[in-house]
């Protein structure tokens, strides 16, 4: 049976009102890329290394844009700033685009759906046979593509805590790292490339200090609504940002509000980046609109469940974001209960995972595995920042799951049709075509049994 099923999703209040923009952004919205139009660096302040900037405890002073001339060099070559990432700009290299069409011709045929605001009306999904394994819809981490890996949703240690920062860096949040510091407790951050190269200097802070750091697209869309190109773009070129800001190759990343599915899961491992999501959601940039004392309420129930037992055989990653000062305070608030409870470790999720060494640049940054940690250990050896504004084209090794070598010998060449995925699920491609086409000559549509309840988890619990 062909079930189908409309989704309509409501549009995220923070990312929809612009609340991720300001000054710097409007300048690179603008696409001039004129690095002599850019405000002068406050003249009391040492705004040109990581070291400097975090010294500056004024929030005000903080998010006085500075010019980072790394930056400058490099800023043309990117996409618009929060802008949905393409191949279009005037300087993206023929190199990077060349990265794009050695992987197209091998990308699994799943048509984008909605729009990056998350607006899914008119939206037909085939919800019972899930043939894309689309999170969003059934929050399914297992591919339907045999050859993907499962998406990371939980640490394996008992009574682990996986700490993860979402939509970083930011400026204003020095007092919230110093006292990441005065515990000496690390997180996985999931970096914005359009933050990155706004605000460089916090986000080699954020490597400096010794947390994990993975990819967190380039503006923070649905990746799901993207064409392949724009979703190359998004992980492409935040990842080259990443690689030019603070001189590691991540291979991580984080989608948008979960939005993930078996097209975006591909492309992301051709870019050598694991999928990681969560297996606990504190809520917590809802404070905005249902206040601390609900987003607490959360948290608690967290900790109630660790009391119960339910991580007695396997721990939690827990989405948690930097975002604001609501976000901030509340881990602040909760880190110690956090950290007396959750015996296993609070941790990055590498540490849990038990990868030492999380970027391409492998020995230049050591992390502890999980018994160093169990035992004390916050970090073993990691490289100084360094923004490699000349590292141009990121190559991406082997290791990359997408079925083509993208490497410098062989982007010109046009991929074999054996690089193309076999399906697990036969004909999921064909019955995700007659699903689209269903919905496009305005067929009659049954509704999937148990879909108001699953609309009710998508209608409270879907932005992230
Ligand atoms: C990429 O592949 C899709 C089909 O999967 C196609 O529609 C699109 O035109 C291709 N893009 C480019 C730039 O070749
Ligand atoms: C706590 O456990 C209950 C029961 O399994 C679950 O429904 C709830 O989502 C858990 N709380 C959190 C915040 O994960
Ligand atoms: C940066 O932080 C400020 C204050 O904490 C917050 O209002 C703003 O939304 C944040 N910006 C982004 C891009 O997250
Ligand atoms: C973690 O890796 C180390 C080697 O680096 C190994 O000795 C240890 O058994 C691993 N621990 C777990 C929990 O997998
Ligand atoms: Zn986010």
């Amino acid at each position: 049976m062909l079930a189908l099923a409309l989704l309509a999703l409501p549009s995220l209040a923070w990312a929809a009102s612009g609340a991720h923009s300001h000054p710097h952004s409007a300048v690179n919205a603008a696409a001039t890329a004129a690095t002599s139009k850019q405000p002068a660096p406050t003249a009391a302040y040492d705004r040109t290394t990581w070291q400097g900037e975090e010294q500056i405890k004024d929030p005000n002073a903080e998010c006085t844009y500075y010019s980072y001339p790394p930056v400058n060099a490099i800023i043309g070559s990117y996409p618009a700033i929060w802008k949905t990432a393409d191949l279009s700009a005037a300087g993206i290299s023929a190199d990077d685009k060349a990265l794009f069409r050695a992987l197209n011709a091998t990308i699994p045929q799943i048509q984008p759906r909605g729009d990056r605001a998350g607006n899914f009306q008119g939206v037909v999904y085939d919800g019972n046979s899930d043939p894309d394994c689309w999170w969003t819809y059934t929050r399914c981490t297992t591919p339907k593509i045999a050859s993907l890996q499962d998406d990371v949703t939980k640490c394996d240690q008992p009574n682990t805590w996986g700490f993860t920062l979402d939509d970083g860096p930011n400026c204003s949040h020095n007092a919230y790292f110093d006292y990441l510091n005065s515990i000496n407790q690390k997180a996985t951050l999931f970096y914005i490339g359009s933050n990155v190269l706004d605000w460089p200097l916090e986000a080699q802070r954020g490597l400096a200090d010794g947390h994990e750091i993975c990819s967190h697209t380039w503006s923070h869309p649905y990746m799901t609504s993207l064409t392949n190109e724009q979703a190359f773009a998004e992980l492409y070129f935040s990842k080259k940002a990443i690689k030019q800001v603070l001189g590691i190759t991540v291979r991580c990343w984080r989608p948008p509000y979960g939005d993930v599915d078996d097209r975006i899961r591909f492309i992301a491992e051709a870019l050598d980046m694991r999928t990681i999501i969560w297996n606990a959601d504190t809520d917590d940039y809802n404070w905005v609109t249902q206040g601390l004392p609900a987003i607490r309420k959360n948290y608690q129930s967290i900790l109630n469940n660790q009391s119960a037992g339910a991580y007695d055989d396997s721990g939690v990653i827990v989405l948690t974001h930097e975002i604001d000062a609501g976000t901030m305070q509340l881990s602040q608030e909760f880190l110690p209960q956090i950290m007396k409870q959750f015996t296993g470790g609070v941790l990055p999720v590498a540490v849990c995972m038990n990868n030492t060494e999380p970027y391409v640049e492998q020995s230049s940054y050591v992390y502890p595995n999980y018994a160093q940690w169990a035992a004390g250990t916050r970090s073993v050896s990691l490289a100084a920042p360094t923004a490699a504004p000349n590292s141009g084209r990121l190559i991406l090794d082997a290791q990359a799951s997408g079925g083509v070598t993208i490497s410098g010998a062989t982007v010109s060449t046009a991929p074999s049709a054996s690089a193309v995925k076999q399906m697990k699920t036969t004909g999921s491609t064909s019955s995700q075509a007659a699903a689209t086409t269903a919905a496009k000559s305005g067929a009659s549509q049954a509704v999937v049994p148990g879909l108001l309840a699953l609309f009710g988890v998508l209608a409270t619990g879907l932005a992230l």
